[in-house]
């Protein structure tokens, strides 16, 4: 097993299942001391004490992502335990309720752009001074295969999922010359708590193997090794890319 990130400090958001906990357990594997940072408590604690019974050395913050203070209070957590931020992974984010655009409302609009847009600027804004404090090199989005396709009946989800590429690309040109690079990972359907319910029933889960041209759902761990791709030296000439990890879905 490679140890490529020993003793590096990683925060991660969204952590308490799917992909975040993915992404921090494959971290965890591999030497860092990981921060899981979440909205739920009970499922965080979960969470942290799952990957501490499987040795990772890991500590965990409670998070609103849409509140500024919320996450400024996150990153100081961080250095507290850990005394540095070298990687960060934002990933929190929630669906948008599927409805023609007629139906969608003003509180839903604002809800998903809180959470998956302006949260991420949110934990960028408090996380850059932490970064280069530490010396720190990486910043890992996640966006989606709606930063590049739009679904019928998922504007907000989908507007926000742009902004997020968007949101990546401008900043990683900000940020190059403090040496962080900043790129996103753009899953495609993964199976997470997320899509549980969409997979229920009997064609739920052949209409996901059949919409990736690879001819299944994805892995939450196959999103977690292209962070770790992104954030190790490994891809030291990565700046700004919104990588595709979806099975070749944004190609159809
Ligand atoms: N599952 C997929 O098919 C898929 C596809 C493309 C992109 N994504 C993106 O991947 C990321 C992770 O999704 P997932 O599938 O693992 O979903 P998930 O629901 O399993 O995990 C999301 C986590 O984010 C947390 N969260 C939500 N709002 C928060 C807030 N305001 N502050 C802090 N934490 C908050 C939730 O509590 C949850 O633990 C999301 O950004 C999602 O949009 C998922």
């Amino acid at each position: 097993m490679k140890r490529r990130f020993e003793n590096k400090v990683v925060l991660v958001t969204g952590a308490a299942g799917g992909i975040g906990l993915a992404i921090a357990r494959a971290f965890a594997s591999e030497g860092a001391k990981v921060m899981l940072a979440d909205r739920d408590s009970a499922k965080l604690h979960a969470a942290e004490q799952l990957l501490r019974q499987e040795g990772g050395d890991v500590a965990s913050v409670v998070v609103d992502v849409t509140d500024y203070s919320d996450c400024q209070k996150m990153v100081a957590a961080v250095v507290q335990r850990f005394n540095a931020l070298d990687i960060a992974c934002n990933n929190a984010g929630v669906p948008s309720p599927i409805a023609p655009f007629e139906e969608q409302s003003l509180l839903q609009w604002q809800r998903v752009m809180d959470v998956n847009l302006n949260g991420i600027f949110h934990c960028m804004k408090a996380q850059v001074p932490a970064l280069r404090e530490s010396g720190g090199t990486a910043i890992i989005n996640t966006a989606s295969v709606t930063s590049h396709l739009a679904f019928a009946g998922m504007a907000g989800y989908v507007a926000s999922k742009h902004g997020v590429a968007g949101l990546t690309k401008a900043s990683a040109l900000d940020l190059i010359g403090y040496g962080i690079r900043v790129n996103a990972v753009a899953p495609g359907f993964i199976e997470t708590p997320m899509l549980a319910p969409a997979l229920e029933g009997e064609d739920g889960r052949a209409f996901f193997d059949a919409r990736a041209p690879i001819g299944r759902i994805g892995r939450a761990e196959e999103v977690a090794s292209c962070v770790l791709f992104l954030a190790s030296a490994e891809a030291s000439y990565v700046v700004g890319a919104v990588l595709n990890v979806d099975g070749g879905m944004a190609l159809t």
